[in-house]
């Protein structure tokens, strides 16, 4: 981790647009705590519900959330860009992602849904639009769906489509979920760590703790790879070194 950023690509600190951060006070201390974990760029990713807000009313609403916490931002030195957490909704079929991009980038972070615990059928839908938009959709912390965490042929399947995989921090240090993050990142099944963080008691930034349990149980190039990774989506560039995962074998054919 000796040369690289601390990036994170996923949290909800900007004050009073989502269940994140309900003010600039818990927004500047979760700036704080960002700062404190060695992050030095930060997307912000407020949620966005396609069935309840217009996307030009949430980009007004971020951009005025964001002027709120740019002083601070300046002060303690982080570099910023505006993204999204696009919740996964039928409404995504008629809507222009643009404006939803992270940054200026090819990548869209999607969240899926976790209400019913099920697959939703009709979301590859809407990765396949995505995809022939040329975004990469970036699956928001797939550690906290069933029908991904456990079911590898199903990322792979969605690996192979193009699509990146995202794990919070706090599940890289959480002794129930860690081992199976962690085999996931064997797996090549892990592209980006990023810390969801919401509020400074129950859900605050832990990256820079994540990125040092990673590295003293998986070695510096996975916590190297997983922060590298960040930065190329931060700078939009292509993610290099992705590896194609052998599938397990299905009853011997392959
Ligand atoms: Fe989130």
């Amino acid at each position: 981790m000796k040369n690289n950023i601390m990036t994170d690509i996923h949290c909800h600190i900007l004050p009073g647009i989502d269940d994140g951060a309900q003010n600039p006070d818990i927004s500047g201390a979760l700036l704080l705590s960002e700062q404190q974990q060695e992050v030095r760029q930060i997307l912000f990713t407020p949620h966005f519900y396609a069935h309840d807000m217009k996307v030009e009313d949430y980009c007004r609403n971020r951009a005025a959330a964001f002027e709120r916490m740019k002083e601070t931002c300046d002060r303690l030195g982080l570099e910023t860009a505006l993204g999204a957490e696009v919740r996964m909704d039928e409404e995504l079929f008629d809507i222009d992602f643009t404006d939803l991009r992270m940054g200026d980038s090819r990548y869209l972070l999607l969240e899926w849904p976790f209400l019913s615990g099920t697959f939703p059928l009709w979301g590859e839908e809407i990765v396949d639009i995505l995809l022939r938009q040329g975004l990469t959709p970036v699956f928001a912390h797939i550690d906290r769906y069933d029908y991904f965490f456990g079911d590898e042929e199903r990322l792979y399947h969605f690996l192979e489509k193009g699509c990146l995989f995202q794990v919070n921090a706090d599940s890289c240090i959480s002794r129930r979920r860690s081992p199976r993050v962690f085999e996931l990142m064997k797996e090549g099944l892990v592209h980006i760590v990023g810390s969801d963080a919401h509020n400074t008691d129950k859900r605050p930034c832990h990256l820079k703790s994540a990125m040092e349990g990673i590295e003293k149980k998986l070695g510096p190039n996975t916590a190297e790879f997983l922060m590298e990774n960040a930065d190329a989506v931060f700078h939009d560039r292509e993610i290099d070194g992705l590896k194609k995962p052998r599938r397990k074998k299905l009853f011997g054919i392959f």
